[in-house]
């Protein structure tokens, strides 16, 4: 199988970037399968119905994974209760609405199991990401197994590529919208790549605008962030699987122009 996973879409300018290259990306790299980590799409917070529901039905997404930011957008917690591709952190407590793991059928007919773990080292509370998806995988069985580790700390996400190496076909890093050149297939046949990078603006900080961003570090009271513009790129990463291994790995660069 052949799988595109983007990193975290920032605001419009990131949606508006995707939305321009993922048709012919999904023609040219010959798709059967799309992730995208869009936890950041609405104005950098979080994701609305509206949006989730284009990405499935218009742009063929598979599976929407987020992260931290998952619930900021107001009452967006019913459409994780009704949207099953629609993912939250696996590991946040029991009781949090919506799932953390899917389990799709592709046309191929091909069972792929997609889960989203968060980190735990300067990120909110919540559980083991080790436990929980130890007890996914002895619960689900599937052709393939997609995680999404959602992680501050590069050393957190490289730990948890170790521990699922040759038990998932992909562990792919979200959250630090900063893109890292570490991409490999690890010995047991597990694609890993520390962070995919954001798909949005790079002119700013992690996607925010400079002024909003330094004021949080220079003042008491930092002001709003607003997302930033200019530079906008699309990150992602092609994984090509064989079984339930992963054969390759390789980055994707997307711009406007
Ligand atoms: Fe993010
Ligand atoms: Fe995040």
């Amino acid at each position: 199988m052949r799988i595109l996973f983007l990193g975290d879409v920032v605001g419009e300018p990131g949606r508006r970037l995707m939305e321009a290259h993922l048709p012919a990306l999904r023609r040219e790299l010959a798709l059967d399968f799309v992730v995208v980590n869009g936890e950041n799409a609405a104005h950098g917070h979080g994701i609305t119905d509206r949006i989730a529901q284009q990405w499935f039905d218009e742009l063929g997404v598979d599976v929407i994974t987020t992260g931290n930011h998952a619930f900021d957008v107001k009452d967006i917690g019913l459409t994780f209760q009704k949207e099953p591709r629609l993912l939250r952190p696996a590991n946040y407590p029991p009781g949090t609405p919506g799932g953390g793991h899917v389990k799709l059928h592709t046309p191929g007919g091909q069972e792929v199991l997609v889960i989203n773990l968060m980190g735990r080292v300067h990120m909110p509370t919540c559980d083991d990401p080790f436990r929980c998806v130890d007890a996914i995988l002895a619960k689900e069985r599937a052709d393939l197994v997609l995680v999404d580790m959602h992680a501050e700390a590069t050393s957190e996400a490289q730990a948890m590529g170790w521990y699922l190496d040759g038990r998932a076909a992909a562990v792919v890093g979200t959250h630090t919208h900063v893109p890292t050149l570490d991409a490999k297939v690890l010995p047991g046949g597990t694609a890993y790549v520390t962070d995919i990078g954001m798909t949005g603006p790079y002119l700013g900080v992690i996607g925010m605008k400079r002024e909003s961003s330094l004021s949080r570090f220079l003042k008491a009271k930092g002001e709003r962030y607003e997302v930033a513009e200019g530079d906008c790129q699309l990150h992602a990463v092609l994984v090509v699987t064989e079984g339930k291994k992963a054969v390759s790995i390789e980055r994707i660069l997307k711009t406007l122009s």
